[in-house]
C-alpha cells in the first residue's frame, strides 16, 4: 500500500521510498535505493506537485575498478566497501577495523525538520541526518549526527555535514572565494573538470584564504542573472574543508564539513559528534539570482536578530586615527568631530586595556589602562552618550601575549605541544578556548565589562592562527578534539552574553575578513570584511564578498587618503560612495579634516541614513564588476517592496576616453514612477527626473564620469500615487 506523508514542504512515498522537501522555488528529492543506502534523485528548480520519482537504484560500476559503492552517489556515504570518492564519514574501530557502511533505518518529520537514521550494516554506530528548508528561499540546512553506541571508544577521522549531488553534467563553472590578509573575497571561476577541487582551512578558524562557500554555474554567461547555479555555504568557524570532485562518470558532488587534516575525534560509548551546518541553496536566476537569496536567507534565518536584524548605525572607529595611542582626552576630541557629521556610533579600537603600549604586551589583561584612562572608561563613555552616539569597544578575548599578567600566572593555558616551541603570530599566543577555566576566563571579563560599564557593541577580534594545536592537559587521544570543542566554546561564550546582555551588538573580525561564516554570523551582527580599506581596493573585495554574505553585515570605513598598496589620492566623495554600499563607518583622523571635509561627510551620511536599509537589506545587483580589470563597477541595490533603487558607479581609469557604459538597472516594479534623486553634489548624468520602472531598466542610462578615480551614486524613489 503506498502512503504518502507530506507535512511542512516535506513528503515520503513509501511505494516508491522516496523523500522531496519543497521550498521556495526548489525542491529536493531522494531515496532509499535497492541496497538499503540513501542516493540522491534531484536538486534544482521547483517541480509539479504530482511528479514523483521511482525508486533509486544503484549505478552500475565502471569495469573492476569502479565499483557501484563510487558511481552511486549517496546523501551521507562511510568510507568502506570500494569508495573512492569523498566520503561523509570516516571512522576507525579499536580492532583495527576501518569498514563503515550507512544503511538507512527509518525517518522521522518534526516542524519543518526531516530527520533520517541511518546505521553501519553490522556495528552500533548510528548517524542522523537532518534536513530543514527555509520556505522563503528554498535553501536547505543539512547537518549530521553521530553516535557511539558500540561498547567501545571509536576515532572519528573525518566528519562532513553532507554531501550534495548536482545533474551528472559537464559544463559546470566553480566559483569560490580566495584571499590573504588585506586582500580578502577575490572570487575566482573556473571551469570544472574531472578531478577534486579543495577548499579549506587548516589554521583552526575560518582563515582569509577561503571562504567555506562555493557556487556551480551550469553553462555560465556573463549574464550575473541568467542561468542554472546551486551554491553552498558552511557554517562553521573553525578548520573546514569542502571538496568538490567531478567524478569518472561526471557526476558532480560537495562535500563539506570539520577538516579531516589532524582530526581524529575521540568518540566514547554513549557519545554523539554533531556536524555543522552546511546549507545549500539553487536558483535559476544565476549568480546574482543565488547571492540574492543567499543574502535573504542570512538575513531572515542566519543572524542573531533575524527576522528583521536592525540596520547597521553609521559608526566611528578610531584604530587608523590612533592606532595604540588612545587617551581620554584624545578620544573625546574625535568623539565630537564624530557627532559632528551624524555618527551614530563612537568605537574605541585597541590599547585601551592592560599594559597596551603596542602590539608586544598587554592581551589577556582586560583591565582598563590608568595611565590612558585615569577615571575608568565612564567619563568617555558618558561624553559619547551625550553627544547622541552608543559605545563601543575593541576586545580580542581569544589571544594573550607572553608579556602579560595573565600568561606568566596561566603558562599552560595556551595551545601547545610539552615541551615544544610555541610559535607567536604578531606576538601573541592563542588562549585554548576548549579548556572549561579558559572558557570561564574570557565568559566572566566580558560579562564584567559589559556588566559595569554602558556598552552597546564589541568589535571582537582574532589576529592569527593557531600553531602548535596541542592540549596537554587532557589524555593524547582526546587532544584532537580541540578542533571541535574550541569553536563550540567560542559560540557557547557568545550565546551566553547575547543572553546576559541582549542589546550589545558585535562584530565579528579577524585581521579584517579572516573569520566571516554563517556560523559565527549566527552570533554577530556584522564583519570587518578587510583592513585594506583603500576604497578602491575595496570595490574589488566588497564585490566577492556579497557573493557569500549580505552587505547588511559588511562594515567599511571612509578613512585617510592616499592610502592603501596603489597611494591613488580620491576624493572623499569617493571615499564615501565605496564605504556606502555596505554598513558606513569614518575610520580617518578626523583631526586632520578641513572644514570642506566635514560639510561633504555631513551630507552624505545624512545621504546616506536615507538609503541605509535598501543598501543593507534590499536585493543586491551587480550591474558591472571591477573585477578581471574592469574600467567600470557599478551596483545597484533594490528594497524589499522596490520603493526604493540606490545605485552606486565607479570609473577607475578612462583609457582612451571612452564614454561610461549604459546602465540598464533591474529589479525595479516596470509600472511604477520613480523620481530621481543626485546622492553627490554634482550630477552625473543626463536622466529624466521622474520615470518609470520600464524607463530605468530599459532605456539605457548615461552617467557622465570621465577622469580616473570618479565616483557617483544617485538614488530612485517611488512616486506615491496622488
Ligand atoms: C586588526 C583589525 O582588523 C583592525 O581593525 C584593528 O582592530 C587591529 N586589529 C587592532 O589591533
Amino acid at each position: 500500500m503506498i502512503s504518502i506523508q507530506a507535512q511542512n514542504g516535506i513528503s515520503f512515498n513509501s511505494a516508491s521510498k522516496v523523500f522531496r522537501i519543497d521550498g521556495g522555488d526548489v525542491s529536493y528529492v531522494f531515496g532509499i535505493n535497492n541496497l538499503d543506502e540513501l542516493q540522491p534523485i534531484y536538486w534544482g528548480a521547483r517541480l509539479g506537485t504530482r511528479d514523483g520519482f521511482p525508486q533509486p537504484h544503484t549505478n552500475r560500476g565502471h569495469a573492476s575498478f569502479d565499483l557501484p559503492t563510487g558511481t552511486t552517489p549517496q546523501e551521507f556515504a562511510g568510507w568502506g566497501a570500494g569508495l573512492y570518492m569523498e566520503p561523509a564519514l570516516k571512522i576507525t574501530f579499536p580492532d583495527g577495523d576501518r569498514d563503515l557502511v550507512l544503511h538507512y533505518v527509518s525517518q522521522r518529520i518534526e516542524g519543518d525538520v526531516l530527520a533520517i537514521r541511518l546505521k553501519d550494516i553490522e556495528r552500533d554506530v548510528f548517524v542522523d541526518l537532518r534536513y530543514e528548508m527555509d520556505p522563503a528561499t528554498g535553501i536547505l540546512g543539512r547537518s549530521a549526527n553521530i553516535e557511539n553506541r558500540t561498547s567501545a571508544p571509536l576515532v572519528i577521522e573525518q566528519a562532513a555535514a553532507a554531501t550534495w549531488t548536482l545533474p551528472r553534467g559537464t559544463n559546470y563553472t566553480l566559483d569560490s572565494l580566495t584571499g590573504r590578509w588585506s586582500g580578502e573575497d577575490q572570487l575566482q571561476q573556473e571551469a570544472m573538470h574531472q578531478g577534486a577541487r579543495i577548499l579549506e582551512s587548516r589554521r583552526g578558524s575560518t582563515g582569509h584564504q577561503n571562504d567555506p562557500w562555493f557556487a556551480i554555474e551550469r553553462a555560465h554567461t556573463n549574464d550575473q542573472d541568467a542561468g542554472d547555479v546551486w551554491f553552498g555555504a558552511l557554517a562553521w568557524s573553525g578548520s573546514w574543508r569542502i571538496t568538490v570532485e567531478q567524478d569518472m562518470l561526471n557526476q558532480v558532488r560537495v562535500t563539506g564539513g570539520y577538516n579531516p587534516f589532524d582530526f581524529g575525534y575521540k568518540l566514547n560509548p554513549g557519545e554523539s559528534l554533531a556536524t555543522p551546518v552546511f546549507y545549500g541553496g539553487y536558483s535559476s536566476s544565476g549568480i546574482g539570482g543565488a547571492s540574492r537569496l543567499l543574502h535573504r536567507f542570512e538575513l531572515t534565518r542566519i543572524l542573531p536578530q533575524r527576522p528583521d536584524p536592525r540596520p547597521r548605525p553609521v559608526i566611528y572607529n578610531s584604530w587608523e586615527a590612533t592606532e595604540f595611542n588612545v587617551t581620554e582626552s584624545g578620544q573625546e576630541e574625535l568623539a565630537e568631530k564624530a557627532a559632528s557629521i551624524g555618527v551614530e556610533r563612537f568605537i574605541v579600537d585597541d590599547g585601551w586595556f592592560g599594559q597596551r603600549k603596542d602590539d608586544h604586551a598587554g592581551l589577556g589583561d582586560w583591565y582598563v589602562n590608568q595611565e590612558k584612562f585615569p577615571h575608568g572608561l565612564k567619563p568617555l563613555i558618558d561624553k559619547v552618550h551625550s553627544l547622541g552616539m552608543d559605545f563601543g569597544l575593541w576586545v580580542e578575548p581569544e589571544m594573550v601575549n607572553p608579556d602579560s599578567d595573565l600568561y606568566r600566572k596561566h603558562p599552560d593555558w595556551v595551545l601547545n605541544f610539552a615541551g615544544r616551541p610555541r610559535t607567536e603570530g604578531r606576538n601573541q599566543l592563542v588562549l585554548n578556548l576548549a579548556r572549561p577555566d579558559v572558557r570561564a576566563y574570557v565568559f566572566g571579563f566580558l560579562d564584567k565589562l559589559l556588566t559595569e560599564n554602558d556598552i552597546a557593541f564589541l568589535k571582537w577580534d582574532y589576529n592569527r592562527n593557531w600553531s602548535e594545536p596541542g592540549w596537554p592537559a587532557v589524555a593524547p587521544d582526546e587532544q584532537k578534539q580541540v578542533y571541535v570543542k574550541y569553536v563550540d566554546n567560542l559560540y557557547g561564550i557568545l550565546r551566553e552574553l547575547r543572553e546576559k546582555h541582549p542589546k550589545v551588538e558585535i562584530e565579528s573580525c579577524s585581521g579584517g575578513g579572516g573569520r566571516v561564516d554563517l556560523g559565527i554570523l549566527r552570533y554577530t551582527d556584522e564583519v570587518w570584511p578587510s583592513d585594506n580599506t583603500n576604497p578602491f581596493d575595496r570595490l574589488t573585495i566588497q564585490d566577492g564578498f556579497t557573493y557569500a554574505y549580505t552587505p547588511g553585515v559588511m562594515m567599511a570605513w571612509v578613512t585617510e587618503s592616499p592610502s592603501g598598496p596603489n597611494h591613488a589620492s580620491l576624493s572623499t566623495e569617493y571615499r564615501f560612495l565605496s564605504s556606502m554600499q555596505g554598513g558606513l563607518g569614518v575610520g580617518a583622523n578626523l583631526n586632520h579634516w578641513q572644514p570642506d571635509d566635514f560639510a561633504a561627510a555631513r551630507h552624505l551620511i545624512e545621504e546616506y541614513k536615507q538609503i541605509r536599509e535598501t543598501v543593507q537589506q534590499g536585493s543586491l545587483y551587480r550591474l558591472i564588476s571591477p573585477r578581471n580589470g574592469s574600467e567600470h563597477s557599478v551596483t545597484e541595490s533594490v528594497s524589499v517592496d522596490r520603493s526604493q533603487a540606490a545605485v552606486f558607479a565607479f570609473l577607475h581609469t578612462s583609457q582612451f576616453g571612452y564614454p561610461f557604459p549604459l546602465l540598464y538597472l533591474r529589479g525595479l516594479d516596470p509600472k511604477a514612477e520613480y523620481r530621481l534623486h543626485w546622492i553627490t553634489a554634482k550630477p552625473g548624468g543626463n536622466l529624466p527626473e521622474v520615470a518609470t520602472g520600464a524607463y530605468w531598466m530599459n532605456a539605457g542610462l548615461s552617467v557622465n564620469l570621465d577622469g580616473d578615480y570618479q565616483a557617483t551614486a544617485f538614488r530612485l524613489d517611488r512616486v506615491q500615487a496622488p
